[in-house]
C-alpha cells in the first residue's frame, strides 16, 4: 500500500508545478482527495489491515496525506501570486504618461477667461487669492465703507443667511478688509471669485456670477499706476493694444471713483454689433481705495494709497467669446459648452 501512495505522490508532485488556474487545481485536488478520488480510495483500504499494520501503515499514510495537502495549499498559494504578478504586469498604468488628445471635454470658457485674467496679473507680479463665497455683513459692506443705512446696500440684492449677519458676499471687494489686515504692505492681489445677487435673471443679470477684483496698495500709488494696470491686463485678454477712457462715477470704497470702458478690440473703436455701434465697451468700476477703507483696514491712509478695480468675467468671456445670454454660464447645455 505504501508502494501505491508512494507512486501517487510523486504522481501528483510531478503534475502540480503544471497546473496554472484556481479552477484546474480545484478540479485536480478532486480527483485525488474526493470522494472517489485516488487517494481515498487507496485508504479505504486501511480498514483491511491488521492491527499491527494499522498502526505504522496508518500513521505513514496520514503523513502523506498531510504533506500532499500542504503541497496542494502551497501549490495555490503560488497560483494566487503568480496572478497578482501577472496583474500587476499587464495592468500597470503610467499615470504619468501624457494622454493622446481624445477631444473629450475642455475647460468651462469662464475658467478659460479666469486662467488668462490670471496669466495676465501673475505677469504684472500680483498674487493670487481667491474670494470666499460666504462672509458677512461686515465684510461685505461696513468695512468697505457702506454702513447699515447707506442706500448703497440697496445698489447690491443681498442674499442674507439665517443667523449671524453672514450673506453670500455680493462682490469680491468683501476680501479687501481681510486682505489689508492679514496682508504685509505693500499689497498686490487679485480676487477672483463668486458672487451672488438675490435678482431676477435674465440675459444680463444672473443670481450667480463670477468677479475679479483687484488692489494695490503702497506708498505713493497713484491715478496714473491704476489706468496703467487696467490698460495692460484689458490689451492682455483682448490680445491687442485697447484704449481705455475713464468717466467719474460712485462707490463708496473708492475715491475718487470712475467707471472704464475699453476701446472695442472687434472693430477698433469704429463700431460695431458688439459695441453697439459706439466704439467702446463699459467694463468696470475702479478708483482709489477711500481713506476709510484704508483705516479699517489698519492702513495710515496718510502714509498709504492704494486703487481698487473690479469686474465680471461672466461678461468678459460675453464680450470674448460673443455670447449673448448670461443664462447659458450655469447651463449644463453640451451644444454651448462645445463651441469653446
Ligand atoms: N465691487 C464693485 C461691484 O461689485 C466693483 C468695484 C470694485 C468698483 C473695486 C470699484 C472698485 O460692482
Amino acid at each position: 500500500m505504501l508502494q501505491i501512495l508512494n507512486t501517487l505522490q510523486e504522481q501528483v508532485l510531478t503534475k502540480l508545478p503544471a497546473i496554472s488556474t484556481q479552477e484546474e487545481l480545484v478540479v485536480y485536488k478532486n480527483s485525488i482527495f474526493g470522494k472517489n478520488g485516488e487517494l481515498t480510495e487507496i485508504l479505504k483500504g486501511v480498514k483491511d489491515l491488521s492491527i499491527e499494520e494499522k498502526q505504522t501503515i496508518g500513521k505513514a499514510t496520514n503523513d502523506m496525506k498531510n504533506s500532499l495537502a500542504a503541497a496542494f495549499d502551497i501549490r495555490s498559494q503560488a497560483i494566487d501570486a503568480a496572478e497578482v504578478e501577472e496583474r500587476l504586469a499587464s495592468e500597470y498604468t503610467d499615470v504619468t504618461f501624457p494622454i493622446a488628445d481624445t477631444g473629450i471635454g475642455h475647460l468651462h470658457p469662464l475658467t478659460q477667461v479666469i486662467r488668462q485674467v490670471e496669466d495676465s496679473f501673475t505677469r504684472m507680479g500680483f498674487e493670487i487669492r481667491e474670494s470666499m463665497e460666504v462672509t458677512n455683513e461686515y465684510k461685505n459692506f461696513d468695512a468697505v465703507n457702506i454702513p447699515k443705512s447707506h442706500p448703497a446696500r440697496d445698489m447690491q440684492d443681498t442674499f442674507w443667511l439665517e443667523g449671524i449677519g453672514n450673506v453670500l458676499a455680493t462682490h469680491t471687494s468683501s476680501m479687501q478688509n481681510e486682505i489689508y489686515k492679514t496682508h504685509d504692505l505693500p499689497i498686490r492681489v487679485v480676487i477672483p471669485g463668486r458672487v451672488f445677487r438675490n435678482e431676477d435673471v435674465d440675459a444680463t443679470h444672473e443670481n450667480t456670477f463670477y468677479q475679479v477684483e483687484a488692489i494695490v496698495v503702497d506708498k505713493g500709488i497713484s491715478f496714473a499706476n491704476m489706468k496703467y494696470t487696467i490698460r495692460t491686463m484689458l490689451s492682455d485678454i483682448a490680445g491687442k493694444e485697447v484704449k481705455i477712457r475713464l468717466r467719474p462715477s460712485y462707490y463708496p470704497f473708492v475715491e475718487p471713483g470712475a467707471d472704464v470702458d475699453f476701446s472695442c478690440p472687434f472693430c477698433d473703436g469704429t463700431g460695431c454689433r458688439i459695441c453697439k455701434g459706439t466704439g467702446w465697451i463699459e467694463f468696470m468700476g475702479c478708483g482709489m481705495i477711500h481713506p476709510n477703507v484704508l483705516r479699517e483696514g489698519g492702513i495710515d491712509p496718510m502714509v498709504y494709497s492704494g486703487f481698487a478695480f473690479g469686474f465680471g468675467l461672466n461678461r468678459l468671456a460675453m464680450i470674448k467669446y460673443g455670447i449673448n445670454d448670461m443664462r447659458y454660464f450655469q447651463n449644463p447645455n453640451v451644444a454651448f459648452l462645445r463651441q469653446f
